[in-house]
């Protein structure tokens, strides 16, 4: 049990989330008044037809009293038509603040996860994040709409009714004092219980989610290694999690029914003993007991209601608490000051380490690599040897352990992000393309006041013309999610166009070209040497061909920087350069 499941209903952490639940409700102050005023209608037009009961049998029947023979029809359906009125406006006055505190939830969520760092998308699967916004806002808002409701109802069904009672005979009453403490009790287990199984039951809620969604996405990979009993087995173990974990819900929700009848059942006989007392039953009229007998029994599927209501309040509650901490979580740190217009692209590192959360080893051990503007950097070494971990410390996807990178002389934390970041564009190992168009996917984001001109252009460097003019839309074409209608070679010069079309000072390609083929791979390699005059560029490459004409080349290993030269500087040196060079380029099998 953690603390959080440990803690009270009413402490003042519990306080705190309702009040700022309340606070996504303050718009819809006069839609929520109307609702309110909609459930008491509700609850209270069932009390007043109670309290008819009483000259129903006592003088309508008894004393047959003609103007209530003319009058009670009249009033019972003046009543329900009011009562319809009433649940109408409850019903979808509620519905209407709900859906909208859902959007906002939602809304206010997903812009956490546009401002969390990276270090927040490695911690927690992905399943969970997207269950967050599919299932747990909903919860929310269900939960507290449907508390709300029957707080409100079934709350005013119960005092309404306990003043039918009290008016028709404060004696009779006294058979409710069974009851009360018995259900205070039930109300404040079950309570307990449920936050506890809620809380649960939203983690195992992600884990079905996070299953589904790998094993979609991995279809290919699940068929051809026949991860489907596997995939099968994994998924019912979450989902059966998550019928256990509903069933407790059920169980509980059902004992506590059960134990509420029985103390009601036990009331009402408390009643009609009461009720039939020697010195009591003469002075009784039967319109009097059968009022009272039917306001009790009125109110009892109310209570077994209001102690349920826990049921809903715990859910929301819990997921709240758990939106909320999301909402809460430090966004990127973004301390800079200095609004940097456009980089000369004088760029150092200076003895960067860096440790990434949760691992073990530093994957960088102290680089220290200088790249003066207008030059190219190329990176080579081992397959995780920490390439790709240094110039991600570019955009500030992660701050380094120690030492810093210090751009046209000042520190690079003393930068704005989104300025630091306009200044970067980037081709990445893996490429990530959206569902849209083509021309979209190249000019994403900032870039989408770019002319068609200007992005044919940049496809046109990119080589990637070719191949868009050949697609029936051309530009305007759809890719697929993820640019899942396209092939590798084909998403990579997406990337590299979309990269172009950026026009920034400092440009990273990490294995930009490495899924392409020769002869696509030279037309873009003289596109981007043209690119790269003039701006400060990082190359990531294992194939050594394509970066001999870089200006330095860093070789990298474990973390640190264990040669650096222009090519022929480091084949003279006869270190891991010239090996990896004599491996590549007269090897049999070598690319
Ligand atoms: N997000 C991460 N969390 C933890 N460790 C990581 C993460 N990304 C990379 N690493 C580790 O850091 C080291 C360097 O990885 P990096 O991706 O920088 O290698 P690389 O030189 O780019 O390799 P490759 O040539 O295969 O792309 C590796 O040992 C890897 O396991
Ligand atoms: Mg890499």
């Amino acid at each position: 049990m953690n603390a959080a499941e440990r803690r009270g209903v009413w402490d003042a952490k519990t306080w705190e989330v309702y009040k700022r639940l309340f606070g996504y409700t303050r718009r819809y102050r006069t839609v929520g008044l109307l609702a309110i005023l909609g459930m008491a209608i509700d609850g209270g037009a069932l009390a007043v037809f109670t309290n008819l009961l009483r000259p129903l049998f006592d003088d309508l029947f008894k004393n047959k009293d003609p103007h209530l023979i003319f009058w009670m029809p009249i009033w019972i359906m003046i009543i329900f038509a009011v009562r319809g009125i009433g649940t109408f406006l409850s019903s979808y006055g509620i519905s209407y603040i709900g859906r909208h505190v859902v959007q906002a939830m939602q809304m206010d969520v997903f812009g956490s996860y546009l401002k969390l760092p990276a270090t927040f998308f490695g911690a927690e699967p992905s399943g969970q994040q997207i269950s967050r916004i599919t299932y747990t806002s909903e919860q929310v808002a269900s939960a507290s709409t449907d508390a709300i409701k029957i707080a409100v109802t079934e709350g005013v069904t119960v005092v309404s009714m306990l003043y039918v009672m009290l008016h028709n005979s404060a004696y009779l009453t006294l058979a409710l004092l069974v009851m009360v403490p018995a259900v205070a009790l039930i109300a404040t287990v079950v309570s307990r219980r449920y936050r506890s199984i809620s809380r649960r039951i939203q983690g195992s809620m992600g884990s079905v989610t996070g299953t589904v969604e790998e094993s979609v996405g991995a279809y290919r990979e699940v068929r051809i290694y026949g991860g489907q009993p596997h995939e099968g087995a994994r998924f019912d173990e979450v989902t059966r999690r998550a019928r256990r974990l509903n069933l407790k819900i059920a169980l509980t929700s059902a004992s506590s029914s059960t134990a509420i009848q029985t103390v009601a059942a036990f009331a009402l006989a408390v009643l009609v003993f009461l009720g039939t007392r020697a010195d009591v039953i003469d002075h009784i009229t039967s319109g009097v007991f059968i009022t009272v007998l039917t306001a009790m029994g009125a109110m009892i599927p109310s209570l077994k209601r209001l102690t349920n209501v826990q049921s809903n309040i715990q859910r929301g509650m819990s997921a709240a608490e758990d939106l909320f901490d999301v909402m809460d979580m430090a966004p990127e740190g973004d301390h800079g000051r200095i609004e940097l217009d456009r980089t000369r692209g004088d760029l150092v590192f200076e003895g960067i380490r860096l440790r990434y959360p949760r691992s073990e080893a530093e994957a960088l051990r102290g680089v220290d690599l200088r790249c003066p503007p207008g030059t190219v950097t190329a990176l080579v070494g081992r397959s995780g040897s920490g390439k790709s971990t240094l110039v991600s410390l570019l955009p500030r996807f992660y701050e380094p352990s120690a030492g810093r990178i210090v751009l046209d002389g000042e520190d690079y934390l003393d930068y704005t992000l989104a300025s630091l970041r306009r200044q970067i564009a980037w081709v990445g190992q893996s490429v990530v393309l959206f569902d849209g168009t083509v021309a979209e996917n190249i000019a994403y984001g900032e870039l989408s006041g770019a002319s068609e001109a200007e992005i044919v252009a940049a496809a046109e460097a990119a080589n990637a013309m070719e191949f868009i003019g050949r697609m029936p839309q051309g530009l305007q074409s759809q890719i697929g999610q993820g640019g899942g209608m396209l092939s590798g070679g084909q998403r990579q010069r997406i990337a590299i166009a979309r990269a172009i079309l950026k026009n920034a000072p400092i440009l990273v390609l990490d294995e930009a070209t490495s899924a392409l083929d020769t002869e696509s791979e030279r037309l873009i390699q003289n596109a981007l040497q043209r690119l790269m005059e003039h701006r400060t560029t990082l190359v990531i490459a294992h194939r050594l061909s394509t970066i001999e004409g870089a200006d330095q080349i860093a070789v990298m290993d474990h973390g640190r920087i264990v040669e650096q030269g222009t090519h022929a500087e480091l084949l003279a040196l006869q270190g891991h350069y010239a090996a990896l060079h004599r491996m590549q380029f007269q090897a049999p099998a070598g690319d």
